[in-house]
């Protein structure tokens, strides 16, 4: 299954607000990491504090007669360095905690959620003691140890991770907008430049794509520019060149047209005529033997006669293009003596068009009609052919042509392209038109043709062509 594909703006945007993510997921990490290095920094430097100021104490009992021994006295130093949740201690030699002062959490510290206080225990083991030891002289006195409360610390964290979260969040969705604008405008002329490929692969050679300020979209508009201008311009001269062609193949078959019937078709009939009078003067036993020659003349001649109409249709300019028609399928009933029923249906008026575009759709038809006779097997052939008015002023009329059977037709009758399909699309080409062939149906082939009216031709033209 392909891919589902994905609008440009809606990926960059998905890939900005991927990398949003994941710039959040380290800051907030950092985040966390700094809070807990500072919180051990904090205890280490409030521990150092308490064990000096205990150390001291001990100096000044010792050393200062009648001071009061009150040893320890964790409130003399408690008053500078408390704060929320912390937490100092003495603990003497045998490990006893012989005094504690705390500080409960601050209201703010409490509420971070179960997970995030699970993820950080585990991340930071929180409420770790750090211990200082009180000495005094050579001698230890126990140590003094300070902590910060493990739901105050987590709390804290929470707090500055959420703050970021929100600066995040917010700076996020800005430069999700700015980036889809940005994004947005920048690839507004892709818009243009699809309608030109469109247009291009409408057939419209003369679609072209404006200026663009973007680098790499003017090197785009540029080289589909020239490839669109060069593509017109071998297609108008492969035009041009097939056009001449069909005139000189045309014309060559008129000529073998020509030559056969003055010559070969005077010569079959001057033997016919001759071996028949030669053997009744002087040879009567041979009458037998010459009729019998006369008959494969007669025959030879009605060969001749099948290829000269293939080869010359019959002059649609004098009979008329729909007349011409009609006698080919009349031809085409007669020949397949009923297996396949040939008709024809015209609808428009056919006798304005010029001689060569005529001739050129008597040979389209005559060839899709000779491919159902022989390829389709059918039942039943129609030719169709009508004639579409101009929808408007700067429109052309088209010529429609439809050869429908109820036939055998490969699924995709273009695998194997013959000359006669090729010639076909060929001469329609070089009108203009195009071709098409459909085998969605059941049974059957229906092969289309459009192809527009060429303006009136004019003198210069029909001396071209009739040269
Ligand atoms: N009406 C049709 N029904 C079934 N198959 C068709 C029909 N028209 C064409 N075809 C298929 O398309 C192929 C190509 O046709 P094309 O006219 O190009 O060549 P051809 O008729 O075989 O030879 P040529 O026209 O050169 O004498 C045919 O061989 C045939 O298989
Ligand atoms: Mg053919």
């Amino acid at each position: 299954m392909p891919a589902p594909k994905l609008d440009l703006k809606f990926r960059l945007f998905l890939r900005v607000v991927a990398l949003a993510g994941l710039c959040f997921a380290a800051a907030a990490a950092y985040v966390l990491f700094e809070t807990d290095r500072s919180a051990r920094a904090r205890a280490d430097w409030i521990a150092e504090v308490v064990a000096k100021d205990l150390a001291l104490q001990q100096g000044q009992s010792h050393w200062i007669k009648g001071a009061p021994n009150q040893f320890p006295d964790l409130q003399r130093v408690a008053a500078a360095i408390m704060a929320p949740g912390l937490c100092i201690a003495y603990r003497a030699q045998s490990g006893e905690i012989l005094q504690r002062l705390c500080s409960g959490a601050a209201p703010d510290d409490t509420g971070a959620p179960q997970f995030f206080a699970d993820l950080y225990q585990r991340l930071f083991d929180a409420g770790r003691e750090s211990a200082r030891p009180v000495s005094f002289g050579k001698e230890a006195h126990g140590e003094a140890v300070a902590s910060i409360d493990r739901q105050s610390l987590i709390g804290q964290s929470w707090r500055e991770t959420s703050r970021l979260a929100v600066i995040m969040a917010v700076a996020l969705a800005g430069l999700c907008v700015l980036v889809y604008a940005a994004l947005a405008d920048a690839l507004r002329p892709t818009r243009a430049i699809r309608a030109g490929l469109e247009r291009l692969a409408a057939g419209d050679l003369s679609a072209r794509l404006p200026p663009f300020d973007l680098a790499e979209l003017s090197a785009v508009g540029n080289v589909f520019n020239h490839l669109a201008g060069s593509l017109e311009t071998t297609l108008a001269e492969r035009q041009a060149l097939t056009q001449r062609l069909i005139v000189v193949q045309d014309e060559e078959r008129q000529h073998l047209a020509r030559e056969l019937h003055d010559e070969f078709g005077q010569a079959i009939c001057a033997v016919a005529a001759s071996a028949g009078q030669t053997a009744r003067q002087e040879c009567p036993a041979l009458i037998a033997e010459c009729q019998s020659i006369a008959r494969t003349a007669a025959h030879m001649m009605d060969a001749l006669r099948g290829a000269l109409l293939r080869l010359r249709p019959p002059d649609v300019d004098e009979l008329g293009l729909a007349a011409s028609l009609e006698g080919l399928v009349a031809g085409w009933n007669a020949r397949c003596s009923g297996r396949t029923q040939f008709s024809i249906e015209l609808s428009g008026e056919f006798d304005a068009l010029s001689r060569d575009f005529a001739a050129s759709l008597y040979r389209v038809a005559q060839e899709a009609i000779t491919n159902a006779a022989k390829h389709a097997q059918a039942s039943r052939v129609t030719l169709r052919l009508g004639m579409q008015e101009a929808a408007g002023p700067d429109q052309r009329a088209h010529i429609e042509i439809d050869v429908d059977d109820d036939g055998k037709a490969a699924a995709d009758p273009t695998v194997r392209f013959g000359m006669g399909l090729l010639g076909m699309r060929e001469r329609i080409t070089a009108l203009g038109g195009g071709l098409s062939m459909d085998t969605s149906r059941p049974r059957g082939l229906v092969l289309r043709a459009r192809i527009p009216v060429p303006p009136a031709a004019t003198p210069a033209c029909e001396t071209r062509y009739a040269a």
